[in-house]
Protein backbone atom coordinates (compact mmCIF):
# COMPACT_ATOMS: atom_id res chain seq x y z
CA UNK A 1 0.00 0.00 0.00
CA UNK A 2 1.19 3.68 -0.74
CA UNK A 3 2.84 5.20 2.13
CA UNK A 4 0.76 9.01 1.63
CA UNK A 5 3.73 9.94 4.46
CA UNK A 6 6.78 8.74 2.75
CA UNK A 7 8.88 11.32 0.52
CA UNK A 8 9.13 9.42 -2.11
CA UNK A 9 5.30 9.88 -2.77
CA UNK A 10 5.32 13.54 -2.32
CA UNK A 11 7.92 13.94 -4.68
CA UNK A 12 6.03 11.37 -7.07
CA UNK A 13 2.98 13.63 -6.99
CA UNK A 14 5.11 16.21 -7.55
CA UNK A 15 7.08 14.59 -10.40
CA UNK A 16 3.72 13.45 -12.38
CA UNK A 17 2.35 17.14 -11.86
CA UNK A 18 2.43 18.86 -15.37
CA UNK A 19 1.91 22.16 -13.34
CA UNK A 20 4.65 21.63 -10.96
CA UNK A 21 7.31 24.14 -12.73
CA UNK A 22 5.30 27.04 -12.19
CA UNK A 23 6.62 27.37 -8.54
CA UNK A 24 10.37 28.34 -10.40
CA UNK A 25 8.17 31.38 -11.92
CA UNK A 26 8.03 33.09 -8.15
CA UNK A 27 10.17 34.06 -5.20
CA UNK A 28 9.79 31.71 -2.17
CA UNK A 29 11.04 33.25 1.25
CA UNK A 30 13.58 30.92 2.54
CA UNK A 31 13.79 29.24 6.39
CA UNK A 32 17.13 28.30 7.64
CA UNK A 33 18.24 28.28 4.01
CA UNK A 34 15.61 26.00 2.27
CA UNK A 35 12.67 27.18 1.24
CA UNK A 36 10.00 27.72 3.21
CA UNK A 37 6.50 25.79 3.34
CA UNK A 38 4.55 28.63 2.53
CA UNK A 39 0.99 28.59 2.72
CA UNK A 40 -0.23 32.09 2.86
CA UNK A 41 -1.69 32.41 -0.62
CA UNK A 42 -5.14 33.56 1.43
CA UNK A 43 -3.24 36.23 3.23
CA UNK A 44 -0.12 37.88 0.79
CA UNK A 45 0.43 35.62 -2.61
CA UNK A 46 4.05 35.27 -3.75
CA UNK A 47 5.99 38.22 -5.85
CA UNK A 48 5.86 36.49 -9.51
CA UNK A 49 9.42 36.99 -10.74
CA UNK A 50 8.21 38.88 -13.31
CA UNK A 51 6.79 41.94 -11.10
CA UNK A 52 10.06 43.80 -10.91
CA UNK A 53 10.51 43.93 -14.24
CA UNK A 54 6.96 45.95 -14.56
CA UNK A 55 7.40 47.73 -11.69
CA UNK A 56 11.24 48.93 -13.21
CA UNK A 57 9.47 48.90 -16.48
CA UNK A 58 7.10 52.31 -15.28
CA UNK A 59 10.43 53.44 -13.23
CA UNK A 60 12.16 54.06 -16.45
CA UNK A 61 9.63 55.49 -18.06
CA UNK A 62 9.24 57.83 -15.99
CA UNK A 63 13.12 58.26 -15.42
CA UNK A 64 13.50 58.87 -18.82
CA UNK A 65 10.10 60.04 -20.09
CA UNK A 66 8.14 61.87 -17.00
CA UNK A 67 4.67 63.25 -18.10
CA UNK A 68 5.02 61.41 -21.85
CA UNK A 69 5.01 58.68 -20.48
CA UNK A 70 1.64 59.18 -20.41
CA UNK A 71 0.90 59.06 -24.23
CA UNK A 72 3.97 57.39 -25.56
CA UNK A 73 5.59 54.09 -26.15
CA UNK A 74 4.80 50.78 -24.81
CA UNK A 75 2.48 50.42 -22.04
CA UNK A 76 1.66 53.86 -21.96
CA UNK A 77 -0.19 55.28 -18.45
CA UNK A 78 -3.26 57.10 -19.89
CA UNK A 79 -4.63 53.30 -20.70
CA UNK A 80 -2.46 51.76 -18.13
CA UNK A 81 -5.02 50.02 -16.55
CA UNK A 82 -6.73 48.75 -19.58
CA UNK A 83 -3.68 46.29 -19.90
CA UNK A 84 -4.95 44.16 -17.44
CA UNK A 85 -9.02 44.38 -18.20
CA UNK A 86 -8.73 41.01 -20.89
CA UNK A 87 -6.79 39.13 -18.86
CA UNK A 88 -8.79 40.12 -15.90
CA UNK A 89 -12.06 39.61 -17.17
CA UNK A 90 -10.59 35.83 -18.02
CA UNK A 91 -10.31 34.89 -14.51
CA UNK A 92 -13.24 36.11 -13.06
CA UNK A 93 -15.71 35.02 -15.89
CA UNK A 94 -16.86 38.24 -17.18
CA UNK A 95 -17.31 40.65 -20.38
CA UNK A 96 -13.90 42.89 -20.47
CA UNK A 97 -16.44 46.19 -19.99
CA UNK A 98 -17.72 44.24 -16.57
CA UNK A 99 -14.31 44.66 -14.56
CA UNK A 100 -11.94 47.13 -13.97
CA UNK A 101 -8.75 47.18 -11.39
CA UNK A 102 -9.29 50.08 -9.08
CA UNK A 103 -8.28 51.75 -5.59
CA UNK A 104 -8.63 48.70 -3.01
CA UNK A 105 -11.38 46.40 -1.81
CA UNK A 106 -13.20 48.28 0.90
CA UNK A 107 -13.18 51.27 -1.07
CA UNK A 108 -14.57 49.69 -4.15
CA UNK A 109 -17.24 47.68 -2.08
CA UNK A 110 -18.53 51.55 -0.78
CA UNK A 111 -18.36 53.08 -4.48
CA UNK A 112 -20.87 49.96 -5.19
CA UNK A 113 -23.52 50.58 -2.23
CA UNK A 114 -23.55 53.58 -3.24
CA UNK A 115 -25.03 52.87 -6.74
CA UNK A 116 -26.45 49.45 -5.53
CA UNK A 117 -27.52 49.48 -1.83
CA UNK A 118 -30.73 52.38 -2.29
CA UNK A 119 -32.51 51.29 0.45
CA UNK A 120 -36.28 52.65 0.93
CA UNK A 121 -37.99 52.80 4.31
CA UNK A 122 -39.79 49.53 3.37
CA UNK A 123 -36.98 47.84 2.22
CA UNK A 124 -33.57 48.72 4.67
CA UNK A 125 -32.31 45.21 5.06
CA UNK A 126 -28.29 44.33 3.93
CA UNK A 127 -27.75 40.34 4.48
CA UNK A 128 -24.30 39.06 5.53
CA UNK A 129 -22.81 36.02 7.02
CA UNK A 130 -22.43 36.18 10.96
CA UNK A 131 -18.73 36.93 11.25
CA UNK A 132 -18.11 38.26 8.17
CA UNK A 133 -14.73 40.20 7.54
CA UNK A 134 -14.64 42.96 9.81
CA UNK A 135 -14.35 45.51 7.08
CA UNK A 136 -17.41 44.08 4.80
CA UNK A 137 -19.27 44.44 8.72
CA UNK A 138 -18.02 48.26 9.28
CA UNK A 139 -18.40 48.94 4.89
CA UNK A 140 -22.33 47.57 5.13
CA UNK A 141 -23.06 49.02 9.30
CA UNK A 142 -21.80 52.38 7.75
CA UNK A 143 -23.80 52.14 4.64
CA UNK A 144 -26.72 51.93 6.85
CA UNK A 145 -26.26 54.43 9.47
CA UNK A 146 -25.01 57.01 6.34
CA UNK A 147 -28.75 56.54 4.98
CA UNK A 148 -30.39 57.08 8.47
CA UNK A 149 -30.80 53.30 9.16
CA UNK A 150 -30.19 51.20 12.33
CA UNK A 151 -27.69 48.54 11.88
CA UNK A 152 -29.18 46.78 15.16
CA UNK A 153 -32.32 46.21 13.18
CA UNK A 154 -31.36 46.24 9.72
CA UNK A 155 -28.20 44.59 9.08
CA UNK A 156 -29.09 40.33 9.02
CA UNK A 157 -26.38 38.46 9.97
CA UNK A 158 -27.18 34.88 9.23
CA UNK A 159 -25.54 32.45 11.70
CA UNK A 160 -23.87 28.75 10.53
CA UNK A 161 -26.33 26.17 10.86
CA UNK A 162 -23.81 23.54 10.33
CA UNK A 163 -21.81 21.73 13.63
CA UNK A 164 -18.25 22.99 11.94
CA UNK A 165 -19.48 26.83 11.55
CA UNK A 166 -20.20 26.80 8.30
CA UNK A 167 -23.49 27.36 6.27
CA UNK A 168 -25.79 25.30 4.47
CA UNK A 169 -27.47 26.74 1.14
CA UNK A 170 -30.79 25.48 2.76
CA UNK A 171 -30.58 27.95 5.27
CA UNK A 172 -29.20 30.99 3.20
CA UNK A 173 -32.56 30.29 1.11
CA UNK A 174 -34.50 30.14 4.52
CA UNK A 175 -33.07 33.49 5.31
CA UNK A 176 -33.42 34.90 1.74
CA UNK A 177 -36.93 34.06 1.83
CA UNK A 178 -37.71 35.05 5.36
CA UNK A 179 -36.39 38.82 5.18
CA UNK A 180 -36.73 39.05 1.33
CA UNK A 181 -39.62 42.00 1.51
CA UNK A 182 -37.09 43.74 3.37
CA UNK A 183 -34.25 43.72 1.80
CA UNK A 184 -32.22 45.89 -0.23
CA UNK A 185 -29.38 44.06 -0.92
CA UNK A 186 -27.71 40.86 -0.33
CA UNK A 187 -23.64 40.59 0.08
CA UNK A 188 -21.80 37.28 0.03
CA UNK A 189 -18.40 36.13 -0.03
CA UNK A 190 -17.06 34.20 -2.69
CA UNK A 191 -14.88 32.01 -0.14
CA UNK A 192 -15.53 32.65 3.64
CA UNK A 193 -12.02 34.17 4.47
CA UNK A 194 -12.31 32.02 8.00
CA UNK A 195 -13.99 28.49 7.71
CA UNK A 196 -12.86 28.47 3.80
CA UNK A 197 -16.17 27.37 2.37
CA UNK A 198 -17.06 28.41 -1.16
CA UNK A 199 -20.74 29.37 -2.30
CA UNK A 200 -22.96 28.61 -4.99
CA UNK A 201 -23.21 32.24 -6.46
CA UNK A 202 -25.45 32.07 -9.16
CA UNK A 203 -27.82 30.08 -6.46
CA UNK A 204 -27.28 33.24 -3.88
CA UNK A 205 -28.14 35.71 -7.06
CA UNK A 206 -30.85 34.15 -7.77
CA UNK A 207 -32.71 33.83 -4.48
CA UNK A 208 -31.59 37.82 -3.95
CA UNK A 209 -33.50 38.98 -7.22
CA UNK A 210 -36.53 36.30 -6.72
CA UNK A 211 -37.12 38.72 -3.40
CA UNK A 212 -36.12 42.48 -5.15
CA UNK A 213 -32.77 42.22 -3.25
CA UNK A 214 -29.78 43.68 -5.52
CA UNK A 215 -26.88 41.34 -4.93
CA UNK A 216 -22.99 41.49 -4.68
CA UNK A 217 -20.37 39.56 -3.46
CA UNK A 218 -17.21 40.14 -1.86
CA UNK A 219 -14.48 37.85 -3.97
CA UNK A 220 -11.13 38.22 -1.20
CA UNK A 221 -10.76 34.74 -1.16
CA UNK A 222 -12.05 32.89 -4.24
CA UNK A 223 -10.60 34.92 -7.25
CA UNK A 224 -7.38 33.15 -8.70
CA UNK A 225 -8.50 30.58 -5.81
CA UNK A 226 -11.96 29.22 -7.76
CA UNK A 227 -13.63 29.27 -11.18
CA UNK A 228 -15.78 32.14 -11.60
CA UNK A 229 -18.59 32.98 -14.04
CA UNK A 230 -19.15 36.46 -12.96
CA UNK A 231 -21.56 37.25 -15.96
CA UNK A 232 -23.90 34.24 -15.85
CA UNK A 233 -23.90 34.65 -12.48
CA UNK A 234 -26.08 37.65 -12.54
CA UNK A 235 -24.59 39.29 -9.82
CA UNK A 236 -25.21 43.06 -9.42
CA UNK A 237 -21.65 43.69 -8.49
CA UNK A 238 -18.72 42.24 -6.92
CA UNK A 239 -15.42 43.67 -5.72
CA UNK A 240 -11.98 41.37 -4.47
CA UNK A 241 -8.43 42.07 -3.96
CA UNK A 242 -5.14 41.35 -5.90
CA UNK A 243 -2.77 40.23 -2.88
CA UNK A 244 -3.75 36.99 -2.05
CA UNK A 245 -4.00 34.45 -4.59
CA UNK A 246 -3.96 37.01 -7.36
CA UNK A 247 0.14 37.71 -6.63
CA UNK A 248 0.47 41.06 -7.16
CA UNK A 249 1.80 42.28 -3.71
CA UNK A 250 1.12 43.78 -0.82
CA UNK A 251 -1.97 46.51 -0.69
CA UNK A 252 -2.38 45.53 -4.37
CA UNK A 253 -4.75 47.43 -6.44
CA UNK A 254 -8.15 46.12 -6.87
CA UNK A 255 -10.80 45.17 -9.10
CA UNK A 256 -14.12 45.41 -9.97
CA UNK A 257 -16.98 43.74 -11.45
CA UNK A 258 -20.30 45.79 -12.69
CA UNK A 259 -22.82 43.71 -14.77
CA UNK A 260 -23.50 44.75 -17.96
CA UNK A 261 -27.04 45.17 -17.64
CA UNK A 262 -25.85 48.02 -15.01
CA UNK A 263 -23.36 49.33 -18.15
CA UNK A 264 -25.41 52.63 -18.27
CA UNK A 265 -27.10 53.05 -15.06
CA UNK A 266 -28.60 56.19 -14.18
CA UNK A 267 -27.99 54.90 -10.51
CA UNK A 268 -26.44 57.59 -8.33
CA UNK A 269 -22.59 57.20 -7.87
CA UNK A 270 -19.73 59.29 -6.31
CA UNK A 271 -17.87 60.37 -9.74
CA UNK A 272 -14.18 61.17 -10.29
CA UNK A 273 -12.92 62.57 -13.53
CA UNK A 274 -11.49 59.17 -14.34
CA UNK A 275 -14.83 57.47 -14.79
CA UNK A 276 -15.58 60.47 -17.11
CA UNK A 277 -16.70 59.29 -20.31
CA UNK A 278 -13.41 58.11 -21.88
CA UNK A 279 -13.74 60.54 -25.24
CA UNK A 280 -14.23 63.72 -23.79
CA UNK A 281 -12.77 63.50 -20.30
CA UNK A 282 -9.90 65.70 -21.62
CA UNK A 283 -12.10 68.77 -22.56
CA UNK A 284 -11.99 69.37 -18.79
CA UNK A 285 -16.20 69.81 -19.00
CA UNK A 286 -18.05 71.13 -15.58
CA UNK A 287 -20.77 68.53 -16.22
CA UNK A 288 -19.99 64.39 -15.00
CA UNK A 289 -20.73 61.89 -18.06
CA UNK A 290 -19.99 58.43 -17.26
CA UNK A 291 -18.17 56.07 -19.64
CA UNK A 292 -20.21 53.25 -19.67
CA UNK A 293 -19.26 50.18 -18.13
CA UNK A 294 -17.01 49.31 -15.14
CA UNK A 295 -15.07 52.00 -15.69
CA UNK A 296 -17.62 54.58 -15.21
CA UNK A 297 -16.61 53.88 -11.48
CA UNK A 298 -13.38 55.46 -11.42
CA UNK A 299 -12.21 57.78 -9.79
CA UNK A 300 -8.62 59.02 -10.23
CA UNK A 301 -6.49 58.20 -12.23
CA UNK A 302 -4.71 55.04 -11.56
CA UNK A 303 -1.65 54.48 -9.68
CA UNK A 304 0.71 52.87 -12.31
CA UNK A 305 3.38 51.64 -10.06
CA UNK A 306 0.68 49.93 -7.99
CA UNK A 307 -0.50 48.18 -11.05
CA UNK A 308 2.19 46.74 -12.39
CA UNK A 309 2.81 43.71 -10.93
CA UNK A 310 -0.83 42.62 -12.00
CA UNK A 311 0.48 42.55 -15.38
CA UNK A 312 3.12 40.44 -14.12
CA UNK A 313 0.32 37.54 -12.13
CA UNK A 314 -1.96 37.77 -15.19
CA UNK A 315 0.63 36.51 -17.90
CA UNK A 316 0.68 33.75 -15.45
CA UNK A 317 -2.65 33.57 -15.36
CA UNK A 318 -3.51 33.35 -19.04
CA UNK A 319 -0.33 31.04 -19.62
CA UNK A 320 -2.35 28.13 -17.15
CA UNK A 321 -6.17 28.95 -17.18
CA UNK A 322 -7.87 28.64 -14.21
CA UNK A 323 -9.48 25.46 -14.72
CA UNK A 324 -6.03 24.00 -14.92
CA UNK A 325 -4.80 25.48 -12.23
CA UNK A 326 -8.71 24.95 -10.04
CA UNK A 327 -7.85 20.82 -10.77
CA UNK A 328 -4.42 21.32 -9.51
CA UNK A 329 -5.40 22.97 -6.88
CA UNK A 330 -7.52 19.91 -5.66
CA UNK A 331 -5.23 17.70 -6.13
CA UNK A 332 -3.04 19.52 -3.58
CA UNK A 333 -5.75 20.11 -1.51
CA UNK A 334 -7.36 16.47 -1.52
CA UNK A 335 -3.66 15.84 -0.43
CA UNK A 336 -3.77 17.67 2.41
CA UNK A 337 -6.98 16.38 3.70
CA UNK A 338 -5.67 12.91 3.52
CA UNK A 339 -2.51 13.22 5.37
CA UNK A 340 -4.73 14.55 8.11
CA UNK A 341 -7.46 12.03 8.07
CA UNK A 342 -4.84 9.13 7.77
CA UNK A 343 -3.14 9.83 10.90
CA UNK A 344 -3.40 13.81 12.28
CA UNK A 345 -7.34 13.53 13.31
CA UNK A 346 -6.21 13.62 17.08
CA UNK A 347 -4.75 17.46 16.96
CA UNK A 348 -6.37 18.78 13.32
CA UNK A 349 -10.32 19.53 12.98
CA UNK A 350 -11.08 20.44 9.15
CA UNK A 351 -13.33 23.19 9.54
CA UNK A 352 -13.46 23.03 5.77
CA UNK A 353 -16.58 21.80 3.60
CA UNK A 354 -15.42 18.20 2.49
CA UNK A 355 -16.92 18.99 -0.86
CA UNK A 356 -14.51 19.66 -3.17
CA UNK A 357 -17.36 22.33 -4.78
CA UNK A 358 -17.61 23.63 -1.83
CA UNK A 359 -13.73 24.74 -0.83
CA UNK A 360 -10.81 26.97 -2.50
CA UNK A 361 -7.26 25.31 -1.84
CA UNK A 362 -7.85 26.93 2.18
CA UNK A 363 -8.14 24.23 4.61
CA UNK A 364 -8.87 25.57 7.96
CA UNK A 365 -7.82 23.50 10.52
CA UNK A 366 -9.25 23.74 14.14
CA UNK A 367 -6.65 22.62 17.00
CA UNK A 368 -7.87 20.49 19.46
CA UNK A 369 -7.37 21.35 22.94
CA UNK A 370 -8.19 24.82 22.79
CA UNK A 371 -6.02 27.81 22.18
CA UNK A 372 -2.69 27.39 24.17
CA UNK A 373 -2.49 24.24 22.37
CA UNK A 374 -2.89 26.00 18.93
CA UNK A 375 -0.71 28.34 19.47
CA UNK A 376 2.02 25.98 20.44
CA UNK A 377 1.68 24.06 17.45
CA UNK A 378 1.34 27.73 15.22
CA UNK A 379 4.42 28.53 16.07
CA UNK A 380 6.50 24.91 16.03
CA UNK A 381 5.11 25.13 12.58
CA UNK A 382 6.71 28.22 11.92
CA UNK A 383 9.75 27.48 13.70
CA UNK A 384 9.94 24.54 11.11
CA UNK A 385 9.72 26.79 8.14
CA UNK A 386 5.86 26.13 7.72
CA UNK A 387 4.03 28.87 7.71
CA UNK A 388 -0.01 29.07 7.93
CA UNK A 389 -1.80 31.76 9.24
CA UNK A 390 -3.80 32.05 12.43
CA UNK A 391 -7.63 32.59 13.53
CA UNK A 392 -8.34 33.16 16.84
CA UNK A 393 -9.23 31.16 18.89
CA UNK A 394 -7.52 27.91 17.47
CA UNK A 395 -8.10 28.05 14.04
CA UNK A 396 -4.78 27.36 11.35
CA UNK A 397 -5.29 28.10 7.67
CA UNK A 398 -3.34 26.18 5.59
CA UNK A 399 -4.08 27.31 1.55
CA UNK A 400 -1.65 25.04 -0.52
CA UNK A 401 -1.75 27.79 -3.54
CA UNK A 402 -1.98 25.54 -7.06
CA UNK A 403 0.70 28.21 -8.72
CA UNK A 404 3.51 27.85 -6.11
CA UNK A 405 2.67 25.20 -3.53
CA UNK A 406 4.04 21.67 -4.05
CA UNK A 407 3.01 18.41 -2.57
CA UNK A 408 6.45 17.93 -0.90
CA UNK A 409 5.15 21.53 0.84
CA UNK A 410 2.31 19.96 1.76
CA UNK A 411 3.87 16.71 3.20
CA UNK A 412 6.07 18.81 5.46
CA UNK A 413 3.57 20.68 7.02
CA UNK A 414 2.08 16.78 8.18
CA UNK A 415 5.32 15.76 8.78
CA UNK A 416 5.93 19.01 11.61
CA UNK A 417 2.32 18.60 13.34
CA UNK A 418 3.44 14.63 13.92
CA UNK A 419 6.48 15.42 15.15
CA UNK A 420 5.01 18.32 17.22
CA UNK A 421 2.24 16.03 18.34
CA UNK A 422 5.56 13.15 19.62
CA UNK A 423 7.66 16.04 20.72
C1 LIG B 1 -12.98 38.94 2.87
C2 LIG B 1 -12.26 40.24 2.93
N1 LIG B 1 -12.95 41.38 2.77
C3 LIG B 1 -12.33 42.59 2.86
C4 LIG B 1 -10.98 42.68 3.12
C5 LIG B 1 -10.36 44.05 3.24
O1 LIG B 1 -9.61 44.35 2.15
P1 LIG B 1 -8.89 45.77 1.94
O2 LIG B 1 -8.02 46.02 3.11
O3 LIG B 1 -8.06 45.55 0.70
O4 LIG B 1 -9.95 46.78 1.75
C6 LIG B 1 -10.23 41.51 3.27
C7 LIG B 1 -8.78 41.58 3.54
O5 LIG B 1 -8.09 40.63 3.74
C8 LIG B 1 -10.89 40.26 3.19
O6 LIG B 1 -10.22 39.11 3.38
Amino acid sequence: MTDLFSAAHARALDAHDPLCGLRDEFLIPKHAGHDQAYFCGNSLGLQPRGARAHVEEVLQKWAMEAVEGHFTGQAQWMPYHELVREPLARVVGAQPAEVVAMNTLTVNLHLMMVSFYRPTRERPAILIEAGAFPSDRHAVASQLSFHGFDPDRDLIELEADQATGTISMAAIERAIAQHGHRLALVLWPGVQYRTGQAFDLKEIARLAHAQGAMCGFDLAHAVGNVELSLHDSDADFAVWCHYKYMNSGPGAVAGCFVHGRHANTNAPRFAGWWGHDVNTRFRMGPQFMPTPGADGWQLSNPPILGLAPLRASLDLFDRVGIKALRERSQRLTGYLEQLIDARLQDVLQIVTPRERELRGCQLSLRVSGGRERGRALFEHLAENGVLGDWREPDVIRISPAPLYNSHNDVLRFAQAVENWRHG
